[in-house]
């Protein structure tokens, strides 16, 4: 949600600022602006519309400067035009800021500014930060320094904050700070980034420190130093070095991040599975939980909780612990879990799984959590984030960047860390040695499995190019299988905005039966197992209702292609590895129906990649 990124250095910042604004495009595209100090002067550009807008407009001006910021915003409040982009800036136009987050208690501190005559602008609760910082340092009885002043307005504040302020008096200084939404502070030869995440600062250095929450940190002439926000206590933190490649986060030759990223899927989930087999004894090796493995073996619940396409992998999660390791798991949204009277002892365990690391609602479960005494566990991609940090063990993704905002290769992988996870369990209870071997066997032959489905991409483009036009989609699966009609769902919904419904095939005769008629398409998902014979039944239902049928399947037979209109056809597997193959052909028809409705695929309407405000 709203990507910012500052830079200092003996570079111009604009080319330097851009660059990072298209990489955290991903974050927010409403409107984007940049603020550079040059000569004694304040210079600022803030446009509705993409960076690439804002970047036509910079072309057109000699605007430069040494120290600078910039933000691509994600509107919470005001709607996207030029006055509401970030920068914003003060009153006397001495000071600017970008601020990703929300200020809770933004309406009283305004009104108290307006009483003491500072004008507004916009419909932002960003700007009342830059206003108060500015009467703090300006219209002070005693003076006190511009860190000062932007420190105690971050205590008068309520709410979600990651920051980068400028201030033309104190020209060679940039001032970021954190409370809930991330900072990353990239420390390169004579040179300082801050971003939200580290794409923007890979390019000039692999030496970062990640900010944590109430902590500030001001560069000023070539030096940095990070104290409490609250306190003023120097922190003292540790340099990591980042090992992410340009490439990883290009899309190359594809035409779409999200196209890239479905074709990953080749490669991506055996790096998550890499290193951690043991096929002789038909089991996993996990080794970032296992400090905590006997805690995970004996709890006596498990929770896990998450948002959107990481829920859906919680689902799975469940019935795949459930069925290995024989332990009750509850699967929450976050954004419920947090304020619900849980029951959570010592002997529960808190499974969070989240691609970024960053969602709010999934951190401040994890902090509810750890409150209340309980073990937490993070499945995340993003190495760095605060997720990852602040869980007490976790299990990385290895899936690489994912940056499309519809989430494709971080849920497969999610699924098969949860797959290992589950078998790891199982092995050290009832679960056979052959048994073990058995799923591992067929997670090994995965790769293969993918080139196969991505050949069936002109199969897919046929089914998008006859269906495009509905206005409607159900999706319907059983058992491990409903999870993935909720994610084909959502898939859809996300990049093509044509409304779509996930539910257990069963369910459909219990209402959604009567939306069927024939403009309504109906994805089945019916791998040829113990549950084939059921869902065969309601695709007769569905015939009998004349709606489109599209069947994906591990194996055609007569009956179902005289009873679908259109058949996908995916390699046979275990039947807990073939949620992860379906996922996949599922998102190959999101994507090719929302190319034919010409959407955005990348960066959909009113969608942020990572959600980091509640
Ligand atoms: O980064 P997270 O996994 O925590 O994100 C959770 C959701 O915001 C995310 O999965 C969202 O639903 C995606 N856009 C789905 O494609």
């Amino acid at each position: 949600m709203c990507g910012i990124v500052g830079y200092v250095g003996s570079k111009d910042s604009i080319p330097v600022l851009l660059r990072g604004l298209k990489r955290l495009e991903y974050r927010g595209y409403d409107s984007a602006g940049v603020a550079v100090l040059h000569e004694n002067n304040l210079h600022f550009i803030k446009k509705a519309g993409k960076v690439s807008s804002l970047q036509s407009f910079i072309d057109d001006t000699t605007i430069k400067g040494n120290l600078g910021i910039a933000h691509t915003r994600w509107a919470t409040h005001g709607e996207p035009n030029d006055i509401n982009a970030h920068p914003h800036i003060d009153h006397t136009e001495k000071i600017a800021l970008v601020h990703n987050g929300i200020i809770e208690n933004y309406d009283s501190i305004k009104q108290a500014l307006i009483k003491r005559g500072v004008p507004f602008t916009s419909n932002t609760d960003s700007e009342v930060l830059v206003q108060l910082i500015s009467e703090l340092y300006y219209n002070n009885n005693e003076k006190i320094s511009f860190e000062d002043a932007v420190r105690a307005a971050l205590q008068e504040v309520i709410g979600a904050y990651g920051i980068v302020v400028i201030c033309k008096d104190e020209p060679n200084k940039l001032i970021a700070a954190r409370m809930g939404s991330p900072l990353v502070l990239g420390i390169g030869e004579g040179e300082f980034l801050i971003a939200s995440d580290a794409s923007p600062i890979i390019e000039y250095t692999r030496n970062v420190i990640y900010l944590d929450d109430n902590e500030l940190v001001t560069i000023d002439d070539g030096h940095y130093s990070i104290s409490k926000i609250d306190s003023k206590n120097i922190v003292n933190k540790t340099l990591t070095k980042i090992d992410l490649t340009i490439e990883e986060i290009e899309k190359g030759e594809f035409p779409h991040f999200m196209l890239k990223e479905i074709h990953d899927q080749q490669h991506s989930i055996s790096d998550t599975m890499r290193g951690r087999f043991n096929l002789e004894d038909g089991t996993t090796q996990l080794g970032g939980i296992s400090d905590y493995f006997s805690n995970i073996l004996s709890a006596s619940r498990i929770y896990i909780t998450a948002c959107g396409t990481s829920w859906h992998a919680g689902l799975i999660g469940k019935h795949l612990i459930e069925e290995y390791a024989r332990v009750p798991v509850h699967v929450e949204y976050a954004s419920e879990f947090r304020y619900r009277n849980v029951i959570i002892d010592s002997d529960t365990i808190l499974i969070a799984i989240s691609q970024s690391g960053e969602t709010a609602d999934t951190l401040a479960a994890i902090r509810k959590t750890k409150k209340l005494g309980a073990i937490t566990l993070g499945i995340c991609n993003v190495v760095g984030s605060t997720i990852s940090r602040e869980t007490h063990a976790g299990i990385f993704t290895h899936t690489g960047p994912e940056i499309g905002v519809a989430s494709t290769k971080a849920f497969t992988a999610q699924l098969t860390i949860l797959i290992m996870l589950a078998l790891k369990l199982g092995r050290k209870k009832n679960v056979s040695k052959n048994r073990g071997k058995k799923l591992i066997r067929a997670l090994r032959d995965i790769d293969q499995d993918v080139v196969s489905i991505l050949k069936n991409s002109d199969e897919v483009k046929k089914v998008a190019k006859n269906t495009w036009k509905a206005n409607n989609f159900l999706y319907l699966g059983r058992g491990v299988n409903f999870p993935i009609a909720l994610e084909g769902a959502l898939k859809l919904k996300e990049i093509s905005y044509i409304h779509a419904e996930g539910y257990p095939a069963a369910e459909m005769k219990h209402g959604p039966i009567a939306l069927i008629d024939e403009n309504m398409p109906v994805v089945f998902i019916a791998p040829q197992d113990d549950s084939f014979s059921k869902v065969l039944a309601n695709i007769e239902e569905v015939k009998a209702r004349n709606g489109i049928i599209i069947t994906i399947t591990d194996k055609k037979n007569n009956l179902l292609e005289s009873l679908s209109d259109y058949i996908l056809t995916i390699p046979n597997t275990h039947k807990h590895v073939f949620p992860i193959t379906c996922s996949i052909i599922l998102q190959m028809l999101a994507y090719e129906l929302a190319i034919c409705r010409g959407c955005e695929i990348d960066q959909p309407r009113n969608l942020a990649k990572s959600v980091t405000v509640e």
